[in-house]
């Protein structure tokens, strides 16, 4: 274990009070290391994190000394963190996946697994290049965080792994992510409430359950997204494409989101709105309010769907979807022959040159 190692060598970048300091893992070794806060500010305006070599997480869940902040690897208020490099960062997720490993260790708050990598509060953040693996539960994510690229990632789980997501953004604006290939469990990328401006360009998802806006207004919460910009996107196997989803009972709003020139194989919901989102199907109960969605426009999908719903708008009874459009949407059947149809409930929009016809929607 090498957590002393870690912290020494972040207190002395962070302290550096040059243009520009720099922490290398180096590549010699596979490095074990438990959760660990690498706390800032930081003097520099630019910290370089540079990863050559591998960090593993504890393969034992009851190994794991600290859970408290809910992630293995923290960032916290670090502006100008720049993180590459051609290493790897495993979290061995695979003990906490099996309930039966039951968690776990009270003692050290471990008692749903940790994100494997979390940016609180970092402001420019870059992140380029890592390979990501079996996370505990999502891979990376960013909370508060403005000014963000993130690109040329490599993150992979096994599709069964429970909450894997890959990429979470939440309370984030002005946020890029482009690049990368996502093999995952679950959401391969989810915007969350309190984002905005995000652009997701050249991701390639599966498997996986797609690029998904939410799940928003969990528990009657007030949530926002709005500005988001999925495009070139490739999904190949997944659960979904491109979906919102929404808890009956919530408020606030999704709008102003566009997802264009998105290919297709094999995808069991190509194009699913869901207000009445349920995790695990666990009887939510029936609920008035619900997330206003308006403005989303769907350009150019080429594809073909495993499912005969390909278009999937069930939106709420009290507050209906808005502005949906599709333009030139083509989705065909994974099976030869079958057709595919589009479903609308609550569902005003328009649409151009689509297969199959949306003539559900209401004007
Ligand atoms: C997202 O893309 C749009 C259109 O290309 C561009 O105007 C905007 O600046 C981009 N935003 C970010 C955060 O990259
Ligand atoms: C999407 O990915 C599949 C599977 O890797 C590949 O065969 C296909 O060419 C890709 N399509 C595009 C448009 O990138
Ligand atoms: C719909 O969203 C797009 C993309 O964000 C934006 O440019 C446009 O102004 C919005 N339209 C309306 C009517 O709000
Ligand atoms: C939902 O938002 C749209 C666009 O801002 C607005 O026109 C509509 O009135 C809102 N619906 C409800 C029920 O508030
Ligand atoms: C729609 O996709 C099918 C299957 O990929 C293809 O055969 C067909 O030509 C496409 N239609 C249009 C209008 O692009």
């Amino acid at each position: 274990m090498v957590n002393k190692a870690f912290e020494a060598a972040w207190q002395d970048a962070c302290n550096d009070i040059g243009p520009r300091s720099r922490l290398t893992i180096p590549v010699v070794q596979s490095f074990l290391v438990v959760p660990i806060t690498f706390q800032g500010p930081c003097n520099s305006p630019i910290l370089h994190f540079q990863l050559l070599g591998t960090i593993v997480a504890p393969e034992d869940p009851n190994s794991w000394s600290d859970c408290e902040s809910g992630a293995w690897l923290k960032f916290s208020d670090v502006n100008g963190l720049f993180i590459d490099g051609s290493g790897m960062i495993d979290g061995r997720g695979n003990a906490w996946w099996t309930k039966s490993s039951t968690y776990i260790n009270e003692e050290y708050r471990c008692t749903v697994p940790p994100s494997a990598l979390h940016f609180e509060n970092c402001n420019g953040l870059h992140l380029r290049e890592l390979k990501h693996r079996d996370s505990p539960r999502n891979h990376i994510g960013v909370s508060g965080c403005n000014d963000v690229i993130i690109a040329y990632l490599d993150i992979a789980a096994p599709a069964s792994s429970p909450n894997t997501d890959g990429i979470d953004v939440a309370r984030s604006t002005q946020v890029r992510i482009q690049e990368s290939v996502i093999r995952t469990g679950d959401d391969c990328i989810a915007i969350n409430s309190g984002s905005s401006q995000i652009n997701i360009t050249g991701v390639y998802c599966g498997p996986g359950h797609g690029i998904s806006i939410g799940s928003l207004g969990m528990d009657g919460e007030y949530s926002t997204v709005e500005g988001v910009y999925v495009r070139k996107c490739n999904f190949s196997g997944t659960q979904n494409g491109a979906r919102i989803k929404t808890w009956q009972g919530g408020s606030g709003y999704a709008k102003d989101i566009i997802f264009e020139d998105i290919y297709l194989h094999n995808v069991n919901n190509p194009i699913l709105i869901d207000q009445y989102y349920c995790a695990d199907n666990n009887n939510c109960p029936k609920e008035s309010g619900a997330v206003n969605i308006s403005n989303i426009s769907y350009k150019l999908f080429q594809g073909t769907s495993s499912s005969r719903t390909a278009i999937n708008f069930d939106c709420s009874n009290n507050v209906p979807c808005l502005g949906l459009s599709l333009d030139q949407i083509n989705i065909t059947s994974t099976v030869n022959g079958e057709d595919t149809i589009a479903y609308c409930n609550n569902a005003y929009g328009t649409s151009y040159i689509t297969t199959p016809s949306a003539s559900c929607l209401l004007h």
